[in-house]
C-alpha cells in the first residue's frame, strides 16, 4: 500500500492539466447556460461532473462509462451512509454487485493491456511482485477510489461556492486579493466540510475526553464538530478568509488513513474558484432558493445551487 501512496502522489500531480482543461470546458457550459436561461445549477454543470471525470481519468475508466459510474456512486453513498427504503436497498444491492463486476472486468482487461493510468501502475507493481499487491486488491482500489474521489469533492465545491457567494463581500475580497485563495480553500474545508463524520474502531481500550472506550468500540467521529472546536479555533463559527491556521482542520482525517486524495480535492477546488473568479466575477446566488442536502450521516453538500450573474 505504500506503493499505492507514492504512485498516487505522482499521478495526482500529473492530473493538473486535465483538471484545468475539464474545468474550463464545464465553466464554458455553465456560463452559456446562465446567458441562455438566466440562471444555472452549479452542481449539475460543474461540481458534479468535474470530480467524476477527473477521478475516472486517473483510474483509467473509459469516458463513455461516466454516467453509469456516477449513478453507481450515488447509490453507494445512499446505501452505506443514507437511509434508503427496504425496496431501494434491494435495488441498490443489485446495482452495487454490477459496479463491483464492472471494476473486476476493467482491471482484468487492463492486466492484458497495460496503459498510462493509475490502475496500470498498480498492475505493474503486481506483475513485478505478486506479494506486494494482488489483483483482487487492485479491484478493491478502483472500487474504493472511484467513490472516494467523487461525491466528496462535489460536496466541497458546492459548499465552497455557496459560502463564498452567500456574503457578497467574501467574493469581492477574493477578487481583489487572489492570494487569499489557498486560505479560502482551507477555511471552506474547516467551516463547511463535505465529509462531516467518519468511522473508527478502537484497537485497544482507551480513555478519551473522560469516556472509557473498550477495545473494538465502533466510533463515529464528528469531524465537522472538531473543525469548530473553540479550544482549537478562536471564533470557530466565523468564516474568516484570513484564518492563519485554517489548514489544521480534520476534514481529511488523520494518521495512516489520511485521505489519499486530499491534494487532488484541494487542487480541484482551487482551480474551480480561480476560473469562476476570473471568468464570472459577477457571479451570485439566485435569491430565495432553499438548499437541500442528501439525507446522509457523513456526506454533505447542496443537491442543487442556482447561480446567476
Ligand atoms: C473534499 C474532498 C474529500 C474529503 C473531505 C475527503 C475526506 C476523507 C476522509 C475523512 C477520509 C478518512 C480519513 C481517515 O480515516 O483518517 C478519507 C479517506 C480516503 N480518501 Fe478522501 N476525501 C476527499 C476527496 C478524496 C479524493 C479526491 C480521493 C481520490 C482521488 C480520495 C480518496 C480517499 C481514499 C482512497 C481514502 C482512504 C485512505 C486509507 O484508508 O488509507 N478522497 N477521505
Amino acid at each position: 500500500m505504500q506503493n499505492m501512496k507514492s504512485f498516487s502522489a505522482r499521478r495526482l500531480a500529473a492530473l493538473e492539466p486535465t483538471v484545468r482543461d475539464r474545468c474550463s470546458e464545464l465553466v464554458d457550459r455553465l456560463l452559456a447556460r446562465i446567458d441562455a436561461e438566466g440562471s444555472a445549477d452549479l452542481v449539475e454543470e460543474l461540481a458534479f461532473p468535474l470530480p467524476a471525470v477527473v477521478v475516472f481519468a486517473l483510474i483509467g475508466f473509459p469516458d463513455g462509462d461516466t454516467e453509469r459510474l456516477k449513478d453507481w456512486c450515488t447509490d453507494r453513498m445512499s446505501f452505506s451512509w443514507g437511509r434508503p427504503s427496504t425496496s431501494a436497498q434491494a435495488r441498490i444491492a443489485e446495482q452495487l454487485a454490477a459496479y463491483w463486476l464492472y471494476c473486476e472486468t476493467f482491471v482484468h482487461a487492463r492486466l492484458a493491456d497495460l496503459r498510462d493510468d493509475f490502475t496500470s501502475d498498480l498492475l505493474r507493481v503486481h506483475l513485478h511482485d505478486h506479494e506486494a499487491v494482488s489483483v483482487d486488491e487492485i479491484v478493491n482500489v478502483t472500487y474504493g477510489l472511484s467513490f472516494a474521489g467523487h461525491e466528496t469533492t462535489t460536496g466541497l465545491i458546492g459548499n465552497a461556492v455557496h459560502r463564498l457567494l452567500e456574503v457578497p463581500d467574501r467574493w469581492s475580497q477574493l477578487r481583489a486579493e487572489p492570494s487569499l485563495l489557498p486560505t479560502a480553500v482551507e477555511e471552506v474545508l474547516r467551516y463547511d466540510t463535505s465529509v462531516v463524520a467518519w468511522r473508527r474502531i478502537t484497537t485497544r481500550a482507551v480513555e478519551l475526553g473522560g469516556a472509557r472506550l473498550p477495545e473494538g468500540a465502533k466510533l463515529l467521529l464528528m469531524l465537522a464538530a472538531a473543525n469548530r472546536d473553540p479550544e482549537r479555533f478562536p471564533d470557530p463559527d466565523i468564516f474568516d478568509l484570513q484564518r492563519h491556521d485554517a489548514r489544521a482542520h480534520l476534514s481529511f482525517g488523520k494518521g495512516i488513513h489520511f485521505c489519499l486524495g486530499a491534494a487532488l480535492a484541494r487542487l480541484e477546488l482551487l482551480v474551480v474558484l480561480e476560473q469562476l473568479l476570473e471568468r464570472a466575477p459577477d457571479l451570485r446566488l439566485v435569491e430565495g432558493q432553499l438548499l437541500s442536502f442528501p439525507p446522509n450521516v457523513a456526506f454533505r453538500g447542496p443537491q442543487t445551487l442556482a447561480v446567476t450573474r
